[in-house]
């Protein structure tokens, strides 16, 4: 039997069960598996409109949502907003909101009837982006439960870090943030990870190794970093940092990379790395939740 995913939105992974966490990494398999075949198409939102709603830029996240949409043949609108009203209404429709404000995805789902995907708010979470993780991590290790998490970089700009971590503590995985001191946010500990500004120590006998993008737009004119080759130096994830991880280790970014400086293209590149499964595994799993948000799986 599987379980019905009782939520109307999605707006974090803080307050989200393993159980749900199973229950979209299972459908995303089954979207997965949809979107190697030659017809890629399915009808679980059929007549329903996917509102893309940006408020803040992004090529990634905001086509991968596109894609999603479209492959359940809902009929989607992007809308690149700098300031607008999202109106009541309808039950027709999904909205899809990233937005600069940390509570703003919280903010529309209390005002609005229609489901609310968080697809990334300030600070805060960033929920489809650890579920595409999670599932990319599942695929490689087989598993989830038990492993060694490492994620390195910026934390305190993360919303990536923090949905990742509420995400796999409900896993048991051993999470240990690593960064500058002036990009580890203070009270992290309290989510019940390591905290250290020690690369090596961070990266000793990992499965797996997350690194985050240097947020250039939220550094506050270059006052927490003194170069970005000076990081690059320091917490930049090169060959030789990475062999102290374990050997089968797996290495994610959540894209956009500045490759250099969080991460040597050598790595990116090589066979360690999951960033082209991570993109794959997006559109997988938010057809899985567009599906049971909205779609034939929220009525199943
Ligand atoms: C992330 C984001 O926007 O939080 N990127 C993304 O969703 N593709 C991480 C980042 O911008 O570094």
């Amino acid at each position: 039997m599987t379980l019905r995913f009782v939520h109307k939105d999605l707006v974090g992974i803080e307050g989200l069960a393993r159980a749900d966490v199973d229950r979209v990494l299972d459908l995303a398999e089954r979207y997965f598996a949809l979107s190697r075949e030659p017809v890629r198409k399915a009808s679980a939102l059929r007549g329903k409109t996917v509102i893309n709603l940006f408020y803040e830029s992004s090529t990634r996240t905001r086509t991968s949502f596109e894609i999603a949409g479209k492959r359940l043949s809902a009929d989607v609108i992007n809308m690149n907003v700098s300031a607008s009203s999202v109106s009541k209404g309808e039950t027709l429709y999904v909205v899809v909101i990233r937005h600069q404000a940390s509570g703003a995805a919280a903010y529309v789902a209390a005002q609005i009837g229609p489901s609310v995907v968080n697809a990334g708010d300030g600070l805060h979470e960033h929920p489809t982006q650890a579920l595409l993780d999670a599932f990319t991590i599942r695929r490689a290790k087989g598993r989830l439960d038990g492993l060694v998490v490492t994620i390195c970089g910026d934390i305190t700009h993360s919303r990536v870090a923090r949905s990742n971590v509420h995400l796999l503590k409900l896993f048991g995985c051993e999470i240990r943030v690593v960064g500058p001191r002036t990009l580890l946010p203070v009270g992290f500990e309290e989510l019940g990870v390591t905290v250290t500004d020690r690369i090596d120590d961070a990266l000793r006998g990992a499965d797996v190794v997350m690194a985050l993008r240097i947020q250039q737009e939220r550094l506050l004119g270059g006052a927490m970093i003194p170069t970005t080759r000076e990081y690059s130096k320091t917490y930049g994830i090169g060959l030789s940092r990475l062999a102290l991880a374990k050997p089968d280790a797996i290495v994610m970014h959540p894209g956009p990379m500045n490759r250099g400086v969080e991460i040597d293209p050598l790595v990116a590149d090589g066979n360690h790395s999951m960033v082209l499964e991570q993109v794959e595994a997006g559109v997988a799993v938010r057809m899985a939740v567009l599906d049971l948000l909205a779609g034939e799986a929220s009525e199943a």
